[in-house]
């Protein structure tokens, strides 16, 4: 897919990843990008930053109304929405003890919200004759999050629910992504390395990407129309040593819990 001329949707738009997606994405020539998040000023923000082709929605993406009325209003006044990027995502940074509360919260806003963007679009996009859903996870969806239950469990979710979006509508014109980076210098990063071990966060540090680079890999994954966008490509490479071997795996990121190991952490 080429982001020309294409009508383009990021939520979590403000900030980090998305805000980077944003800019990409208008500096590929996008007709219009929509810069959704519950951040009001910061999707303000980002979408002067754009200029003219740039527009901020204000939205939860843990309501599906709020989803719903965001797409309803993009299709309504720009047109037909072909690429929609599922990006907003939160940690928990806890483990076990993390509230229900905590739970129900990093579960709606990691996978429910990429369920709610799918749920109204797929069938529009079917009837149209296709369209592009890129979500965001994490490669902590395909390998772990030290110290961060809810969010190792999400975005293991999250990687799920794409498989599964690319099994069920492949063949009907829907394509799928999903980007699966490990660190990443956002806020979101900031607030995290607070709970890591010594080890893991200079671990952590050695691997950071900024956000521009991850914004080039997805403009290159969606290029090549790839499942897996990995801004990180050792990413790969520990999937396949957590699938092949899993008990030494499971060594390996005991190793890195406790500050021994150099390998970056999943983020
Ligand atoms: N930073 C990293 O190291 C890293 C690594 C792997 C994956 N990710 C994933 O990348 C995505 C973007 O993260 P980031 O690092 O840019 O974080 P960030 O905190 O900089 O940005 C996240 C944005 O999402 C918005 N948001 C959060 N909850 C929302 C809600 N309920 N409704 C609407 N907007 C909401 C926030 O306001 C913020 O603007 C997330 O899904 C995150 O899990 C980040």
């Amino acid at each position: 897919m080429e982001l020309a001329d294409r009508i383009c949707v990021v939520t979590g738009g403000a900030s980090g990843i998305g805000r980077a997606l944003s800019l990409r994405f208008a500096a590929e020539g996008a007709r219009a990008v929509v810069v959704i998040d519950r951040d009001a000023d910061g999707a303000v923000a980002t979408a002067e930053a754009i200029g003219e082709r740039g527009f901020a929605n204000t939205a939860d993406v843990t309501v599906e109304a709020d989803i719903d009325a965001a797409i309803e209003r993009t299709e309504a006044e720009l047109g037909p929405i072909d690429l929609f990027a599922s990006n907003a995502g939160i940690l928990s940074r806890q483990g076990l003890d993390a509230p229900d509360e905590t739970w129900d919260l990093v579960w709606r806003v990691n996978v429910l919200s990429h369920v709610f963007a799918a749920r109204a679009l797929v069938p529009r996009m079917v009837a149209r004759g296709g369209g592009y859903l890129l979500n965001t996870a994490s490669a902590a969806g395909l390998l772990s999050q030290p110290g961060d239950a809810a969010y190792s469990v999400t975005k293991h979710a999250a990687v799920a629910l794409a498989e599964w979006l690319a099994i069920t509508y492949g063949d009907q014109g829907i394509k799928v992504s999903c980007l699966c980076p490990m660190a990443v210098d956002t806020a979101m990063l900031a607030g995290g390395e607070a709970d890591m071990s010594a080890g893991a966060k200079a671990a952590a540090v050695r691997g950071v990407l900024a956000p521009e680079v991850v914004a080039d890999a997805v403009v290159e994954g969606l290029h090549d129309e790839r499942f897996l966008i990995l801004p990180h490509p050792e990413v790969a490479a520990y999937e396949l040593r957590r699938a092949s071997d899993h008990d030494r795996w499971l060594a390996g990121m005991r190793r890195l819990v406790t500050g021994e190991d150099g390998t970056p952490r999943a983020g």
